[in-house]
């Protein structure tokens, strides 16, 4: 299907958050903290008051009151204390942007300020154990003796690899609206994965009961999990709307997007593999060092694919985490698996030239037949089907193992391979499906569209939940007053929120009329099974021996994804991971400042993604898999697995081209070149 929302949104007329028309609105703009650690002494507003248009300034001083218990990065103003730099200390509210802007600039902050420290190391005194990691995972897992496994090893990796700070920037900026009503109600448009959610957070920064609370977020420009949880700039609109009495729309810049809407944490991962001559594997340990704030504990669930991929009898995973003066990492697409992944698959491609053995076949003859981790029979899995056929559609078979011998003239030629995978869970939904005065069908659910497909994929799916043509279902999504629904996160949207619908249609359906469901009974009972998609990426660079320069002249991914609900939405989802990946490996960085705190490179001028000429050949296919245990659409989420792996496929490509092994992302050319001097 194409898009529904297509036309609207290449004419300009899908109404994002910034965009509603409001009256009497004014504007805020945030000012940020200069320190990295210590405490706001005083702000002085005096000088920012006095400018034209100027309506109200906001800061510790005289707080605005919130109830107790918000997050850490949402409790504007509450606390003195500063836990990085770039964090909101003040805001202008006024009659305009620019006026308001320009009198952020003349507020004046004094701070009493502390050594801070910003620097992830793998000996960090202050690394600790947390809990568990996220959602839900044990942080550590322990299988067999890793020594003794090592120890009767034919070969042995032990390596380290890196991944930095990664920013998510999504076209649209996080913008909010917020208004409030005569009787105290809330109505906020935001930039929101989640409605639901959303609504439920403001309604307990604000303490106010849920029904009093209104989230919308008809068109969402992107998220990739920025837009995940509630941002501050929603706390900040609503909060500045009721000091000044009107509405308050704010519209974060790109450099602000990089201190307070969250990053993937940099990680530092210790890989140590074993395996008889074989290539079995005889031990498997992955730690994993990452960072997290001062203000909350944000521990990204790095090693938890590495539970799941092979078959080892000795298995250890472990994840420490320190508290530095830094925003609170949050979520980027494949939150996890992503790093974990790339470290994992290309350590699994040195021991396959350890052993002297093919990428593909070594991951062939680790197949397990149950989860390593917990023994729980897979509820589909299919990765040897994906290795086989990704290998075929790209000529893999008469590859020359020979590191750093194709030429092209300057160009030195490889090609590369690593595994792909991502949970595949749902939860528990409510939607409403109802037969309008002209027959047709309206569907409603709280679901978020943030730049999918999803509105379309939900318009299939109850499509043929009725056995109607898609043109006479109408779903309408994007409001927290629609029925409760989770975020567009975790690659779940489409499988709960299309579990729900084809429950509400089928109610439909026999009642004639009107169909309500809510799926929670229906999830909870749901099997025990390890669920999960899998897949192979395939890449083919071309390195400079000049300039060091990498070019990805093709991609090629292949995916078990379960049933495909719609394949001209899911080419598009599989191709932008990708494609993302592919930044990953060769280009996105944040780069820390050390002296000063807070990030630098904090705009697209700098921090480089990838453009349509640099992925001049990506292609992405599936397996016909449907996985009748998942949902009764037999789907898997497709959002993330395409990032997964990608950027390994590439580092494996530029060994295979180079014979050099760069252990630390991105794969830039000084790491390429640098070796040679
Ligand atoms: Mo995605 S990081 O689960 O929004």
């Amino acid at each position: 299907m194409n898009r529904i929302e297509g036309r609207v949104k290449v004419t300009g007329l899908a109404t994002y958050a910034a965009e509603y028309p409001v009256e009497d609105v004014t504007y805020a703009f945030p000012v940020q903290s200069q320190i990295a650690k210590g405490r706001v002494r005083h702000v002085d507003a005096q000088d920012a008051l006095a400018m034209p248009g100027v309506l109200a300034v906001l800061s510790g001083e005289d707080p605005p009151p919130l109830a107790s218990g918000a997050d850490g990065e949402l409790a504007l103003f509450q606390s003195r204390e500063v836990a990085y730099r770039g964090q909101i200390v003040a805001a202008v509210v006024a009659d305009t942007y620019e006026n308001a802007r320009a009198a952020a600039a003349v507020v004046r902050v004094d701070y009493d300020s502390d050594d801070h420290d910003v620097s992830l190391r793998a000996d960090h005194p202050g690394l600790y154990k947390p809990d568990h990691v996220n959602p839900a995972y044990p942080t550590d897992s322990e299988k067999g003796d890793i020594e003794a496994g090592l120890a009767r090893a034919a070969s042995v990796v032990d390596v380290v690899y890196e991944t930095p700070v990664l920013h998510n920037n999504p076209m649209e900026p996080h913008a909010a609206l917020a208004c409030w009503d005569d009787e105290g109600g809330l109505l906020v448009y935001d930039t929101a994965q989640g409605t639901t959610l959303s609504r439920d957070t403001l309604a307990q920064v604000f303490g106010l009961p849920k029904e009093r609370v209104r989230v919308v977020s008809r068109h969402v420009g992107g998220g990739f999990g920025s837009k995940g949880t509630t941002r501050p700039q929603a706390v900040l609109a609503a909060m500045a709307a009721r000091v000044v009495g009107r509405p308050v729309k704010i519209v974060l810049t790109r450099q602000q997007m990089y201190d307070v809407t969250g990053y993937r944490t940099p990680t530092i991962q210790r890989l140590r593999l074993g395996a008889d001559a074989e290539g079995r594997l005889t031990a498997l340990e992955h730690v994993v060092y990452e960072q997290t704030s001062t203000l909350e504990e944000f521990a990204e669930q790095t090693a938890t694919p590495t539970r799941i991929m092979y078959a080892a009898p000795a298995l250890r995973t472990a994840h420490r985490l320190v508290r530095l003066d830094v925003a609170t990492p949050s979520w980027m697409r494949a939150p996890g698996e992503c790093p974990g992944m790339y470290a994992l698959e290309s350590a699994m491609d040195e021991l396959a030239y350890a052993l002297g053995m093919d990428p593909v076949e070594l991951r062939v003859v680790n197949e397990p037949e149950t989860e390593p981790d917990r023994g729980l029979p897979f509820s589909s899995r299919n990765l040897v089907g994906c290795l086989r056929e990704g290998a075929r559609r790209f000529g893999w078979e008469h590859r020359d193992p020979t590191p750093g011998v194709r030429r092209d003239g300057e160009w030195l030629v490889g090609t590369g391979v690593a595994a792909s995978t991502y949970p595949a869970r749902r939860r528990p939904s409510k939607a409403r499906a109802v037969v309008e005065d002209d027959g047709d069908f309206l569907v409603q659910v709280a679901a978020a569209d943030i730049g999918t497909g999803a509105r379309t994929a939900l318009t299939r799916i109850a499509a043929e939940a009725l056995g109607v043509a898609p043109e006479r279902v109408h779903v309408e999504l994007g409001d927290s007053d629609l029925p409760e629904a989770p975020v567009a996160g975790g690659s779940m949207g489409t499988a709960s929120w299309g579990s729900a619908i084809v429950r509400a249609c089928e109610e439909l359906k026999s009642d004639g009329k009107e169909g309500l469901a809510d799926t929670t009974e229906e999830v909870q009972g749901d099997a025990a099974f390890s669920r999960h998609a899998f897949g192979a990426q395939f890449a083919e660079v071309r390195v400079s021996s000049v300039t060091g320069e990498v070019r990805v002249p093709r991609l090629l991914g292949v995916f078990a994804a379960g049933r495909i609900v719609d394949p001209k939405l899911a080419r598009s989802q599989f191709i932008g991971g990708m494609t993302m990946g592919m930044g990953m490996g060769l280009m996105e960085e944040t780069l820390t400042d050390e002296e000063f705190g807070g990030f630098l490179r904090r705009d697209l001028a700098q921090y480089h993604v990838p453009a349509c000429a640099d992925v001049p050949d990506v292609e992405a296919f599936w397996l016909d898999e449907r996985d009748a245990e998942l949902n009764p659409m037999a789907s898997k989420g497709i959002g993330e697995i395409g990032i997964v792996g990608t950027a390994a496929a590439i580092g494996n490509a530029v060994y295979h081209a180079t014979g050099h092994r760069v252990r630390e992302l991105p794969i830039t050319p000084d790491k390429i070149l640098m070796p040679r001097f």
